[in-house]
């Protein structure tokens, strides 16, 4: 998204086979975004191989975190693990030009750790994307008690450059989306555990009745069984005292079976691709 709307990427793994396929889901996708305008008669052919090829020259990929030296936002979306994201912003933070804005796109951790962990929490915020990030319009920037307003305004400012509808919110154990979409996930699954219905009539009921496009065990599949879990058992653990925070015990019986959803084939539902096909026993 940020290269297609004429900023200099540098895209970086660690890993080279992930930074690949990385590069290839963006070139598949800039592929797929060229022949929809061609479809919609808003670009020629030409025009569409010429937007394609130009966003692409404005990537780079990287597996080197010295390439990020001279960027001037940098955002962070590795491993959904806090000691590994502290180490990273350790060393990022003597790494990167001093007046380069830091930000994660953490879903669970708090802000305000990773800020302190890069040296420079005044100059660091949340902006976090929504999967896929090249349809899903929002964004939120998490302003910590540290960040100053120009890292704020700047930051947010960049959401709406690249086509995003930015949202603020203060450093809050899921921000907005989570905060309130993952005890709803939780609270559908502990039906199933209290006995009270089942896990295809929770989920119709949720479609029909409340006109929402998954239910709960569709949409926990859909994320990812071990993600739900993790993201869960983070916040019970930093916030005992919240009561919306519980973890079901089917979901942790699925995920010590490998049952993780989508990803594996099979969760609560049993999954060709993307689509649930019948319900899991
Ligand atoms: N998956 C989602 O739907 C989603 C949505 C919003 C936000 N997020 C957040 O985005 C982040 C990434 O999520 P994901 O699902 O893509 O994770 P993932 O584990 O699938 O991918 C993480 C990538 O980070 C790379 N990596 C690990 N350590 C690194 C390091 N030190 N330097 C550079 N690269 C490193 C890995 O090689 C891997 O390719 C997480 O913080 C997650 O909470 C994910």
């Amino acid at each position: 998204m940020t290269a297609t709307t004429g900023y200099k990427v540098v895209a970086v793994d660690i890993n080279d086979a992930q930074l690949e396929k990385g590069r290839k889901a963006i070139e598949n996708s800039l592929k797929k975004m060229a022949a929809k305008q061609v479809e919609k008669k808003s670009m020629d052919v030409a025009t569409a191989d010429k937007w394609f090829a130009e966003t692409q020259s404005r990537i780079t990929p990287s597996g080197d975190l010295k390439s990020l030296s001279s960027c001037d936002l940098i955002i962070e979306a590795i491993v959904e693990d806090l000691a590994i994201k502290k180490k990273f912003f350790v060393e990022l933070g003597s790494l990167v030009n001093p007046n380069a804005i830091l930000a994660s796109n953490t879903s669970s951790f708090p802000i305000t750790q990773l800020g302190e962990a890069s040296g420079r929490a005044s100059q660091f915020v949340g902006l976090h994307f929504f999967n896929p990030v090249q349809v899903m319009k929002l964004a939120e920037v998490i302003r910590t008690a540290a960040t100053n307003e120009g890292t704020f305004d700047t930051t947010f400012r960049f959401a709406k450059s690249i086509g995003k509808e930015p949202v603020v919110c203060s450093d809050t154990p899921g921000f907005i989306v989570n905060r309130l979409l993952v005890p709803f996930l939780a609270q559908g699954l502990l039906m199933l555990d209290r006995g009270d219905a089942t896990v295809q009539d929770v989920d119709i009921a949720m479609k029909f009745g409340a006109g929402m496009p998954m239910g709960p065990f569709t949409l926990a599949d859909y994320v990812g069984l071990d993600t739900c879990l993790s993201i869960l058992k983070g916040w019970v653990a930093r916030h005992p005292e919240e009561p919306a925070f519980v973890i079901p015990k089917c979901l942790e019986a699925k995920v010590a079976a490998g049952k993780l959803g989508r990803k594996s084939g099979e969760g609560f539902w049993k999954w060709e691709g993307d689509k649930p096909v019948s319900v899991a026993l």
